[in-house]
């Protein structure tokens, strides 16, 4: 298996990248200040709110939000994964991707590639569905719900035996500790807590989930009758990430030419049913909500959206849901439509039941984002009287500024206008007046995120940055996340804020990090040093005020041990020698 690529090599790409440069090739920009401008190639616009800053070597938008390093941009506008985005940036300085050798040496004999263990899973329950002693009875339900043989191979679907260990003797007949361990990992085999394995799907129909480029990266395991639960699906695993993939994209993406539409559907069978109907662009979310993550992913290979719920109560919420996810990622030129089915009915019953073609009149007389928009807040409150008017005003303002399209913001602050019996100009006010959702320019800056947010922003600033052993077992937020910047930068000097924000891609700090590195501070360069310092100090000041205040108090009612009373004095002593405290 490929190992991981070396961290100093990604650091390296990134010193040797310019992103002024490699965005330039493709969007070209204008020396604006410090900086580079151009129009945002990740929403549409007329005046130039997306920056490049050769300092920080990453690039902002303040129209949309996006952000990022070099890699960042290769991802989003190239559209490719993490390690095809350094593969693509290695080729542009003529350099091979090296890979660690760390993770063979941890796995020393027949150690496999998780794709390719994936890949023999779906393929062991494919040949079962022809091999199996069972499967007679499987092909009998497979035939019941109506598909074929090809639509079978189409989506690779297969049968997971009954029994504890068929998958397991497959993949590892001999015990091969390393290999059981990889299994278990990719949450094929369950080990319980006395060291005894068995496959984790057992008697079920079994549909891969295949991530954007094909590889089979989980599995749902369908009951063959009513047993519980209906779905087991593959728990998260470094190669699964629920909120972001969607069942049948992969497939979709198969067929020729562009895909001019999209539908989401809520189930594997309704997606696999459809395409039996030859209506080969329904996608499923996996047993989620559609998200964000979701919305952005289905507008980067179509332009429109159609979202197909139950019409009941439960497919409603999920609608609404989507739609409030879906606002962040409406650009012009998308299309985003709903279609609620008669109650009882899913996109799979009732494809069989009516045929293709009523189907797709369905899908064709959807209802638009406008509508289902308005109809929904209807429902929540009442516009025909003044306080229903006041809080409609209020909740679709705040909604309606969360989309970045101008051409979607005006058209829903007009029928806002419209509905409410107000010139438009008010709503557009309200919707200008509404509350931004966090972005660099509205988050709050406590000193905290000041302090990362200078050092990440002005590497070098690391040399003033005074030491306080104290804090690194302080409990104040933030501060481990400070003292691993400092440290990172004690360890390699000369880093950059592109290379530094590298170093946390998949940790739960980098879209604070993001958020920071692009933060608008408005400090005077000849200031940032005192400031940081400053701010640095403010911190400490204010922990070391904290543990007074509670020594004092115990030393009040004569509860201090010896050391503390000796600590409580160095403590006195230390903050009447700190430089003065700075408002914020
Ligand atoms: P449904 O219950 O609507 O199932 O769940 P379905 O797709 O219509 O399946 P059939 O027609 O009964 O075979 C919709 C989706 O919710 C998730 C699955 O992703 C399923 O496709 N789900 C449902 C689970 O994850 N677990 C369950 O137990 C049930
Ligand atoms: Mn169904």
């Amino acid at each position: 298996m490929a190992g991981q690529i070396p961290r100093q090599f990604i650091d390296e790409l990134l010193a040797r990248t310019d992103i002024v440069e490699l965005i330039d090739q493709r969007v070209p920009l204008k020396k604006a200040g410090r900086n580079y401008a151009a129009c945002c190639p990740f929403h549409s616009e007329k005046s130039p709110s997306f920056t490049v800053s050769p300092d920080k070597q990453f690039y902002h938008c303040f129209g949309c939000g996006a952000h990022g390093n070099a890699i960042s941009f290769m991802m989003e506008f190239e559209q490719l994964e993490f390690v095809e985005a350094i593969e693509e940036l290695a080729q542009l300085h003529h350099l091979d991707v090296p890979r660690e050798q760390g993770a063979a040496k941890a796995r020393p004999a027949a150690h496999a590639d998780d794709y390719t263990l994936m890949q023999q899973a779906a393929a062991f329950y494919q040949q079962q569905l022809i091999q199996h002693p069972d499967a007679q009875k499987v092909r009998q339900y497979i035939a019941k719900r109506g598909l074929s043989e090809k639509t079978v191979a189409d989506f690779a679907i297969g049968y997971a035996p009954d029994g504890w260990d068929n998958l397991l003797k497959q993949l590892s007949p001999v015990n091969n500790r390393t290999l059981r361990d990889q299994l278990v990992e990719l949450r094929l085999i369950n080990r319980n807590d006395n060291g005894r394995e068995y496959d984790f799907f057992r008697d079920r129909l079994m549909f891969p989930i295949r991530d954007k480029r094909g590889r089979v990266i989980a599995f749902g395991g369908r009951v063959l009758g009513d047993g519980t639960p209906k779905y087991l699906n593959s728990p998260e695993s470094r190669l699964f990430h629920k909120g972001r993939e969607l069942y049948g994209l992969f497939e979709a993406r198969q067929q020729p030419g562009h895909l001019e539409q999209v539908l989401v559907v809520e189930g594997y069978m309704d997606v696999v049913a459809l395409a039996e109907h030859d209506i080969r662009f329904a996608v499923a979310c996996l047993g989620t909500a559609t998200t964000s993550d979701h919305m952005h992913t289905l507008f980067r290979y179509t332009p429109k959206v159609v979202c197909c719920y139950d019409g009941d109560r439960a497919g409603r919420d999920a609608a609404w849901r989507a739609l409030q996810n879906a606002l962040p990622q409406l650009k012009d030129g998308v299309e985003l439509n709903f279609v609620f089915l008669p109650d009882g009915e899913d996109p799979d019953t009732l494809v069989q039941k009516e045929g293709k073609d009523a189907f797709l009149q369905r899908i064709a007389a959807a209802t638009p984002l406008n509508q289902y928009f308005f109809e929904h807040l209807i429902q929540e409150f009442d516009p025909a009287t003044d306080a229903g008017k006041s809080a409609l005003s209020v909740k679709a303002a705040e909604l309606i500024k969360q989309i970045p399209s101008e051409f979607y913001r005006d058209s829903l602050s007009d029928k806002l206008a419209n509905l409410l019996g107000k010139p438009r100009e008010r709503t557009k006010a309200a919707v200008k007046r509404a509350p931004n959702r966090i972005t660099p320019a509205t988050m709050k800056i406590t000193p905290m995120r000041r302090a990362i947010g200078l050092l990440l922003q002005y590497p070098h600033l690391v040399k003033v940055m005074p030491d306080a052993p104290e804090l690194a077992d302080a409990d104040i937020p933030g501060i481990n996340l400070l003292l691993a910047i400092q440290q990172r930068l004690q360890q390699e000097p000369g880093l950059t804020t592109a290379q530094l924000l590298e170093q946390w891609r998949d940790l739960p700090e980098h879209s604070i990090l993001m958020t920071l590195a692009a933060w608008e501070h408005q400090i005077e360069p000849e200031q940032l040093s005192q400031e940081f310092i400053d701010t640095f100090y403010f911190i400490e000041d204010q922990y070391l005020q904290k543990q007074l205040d509670e020594l004092a108090l115990r030393a009040k009612l004569n509860q201090l041990s010896k050391a503390e009373w000796h600590k409580y004095n160095l403590l006195l002593q230390a903050l009447k020698s700190k430089k003065p405290k700075l408002a914020t």
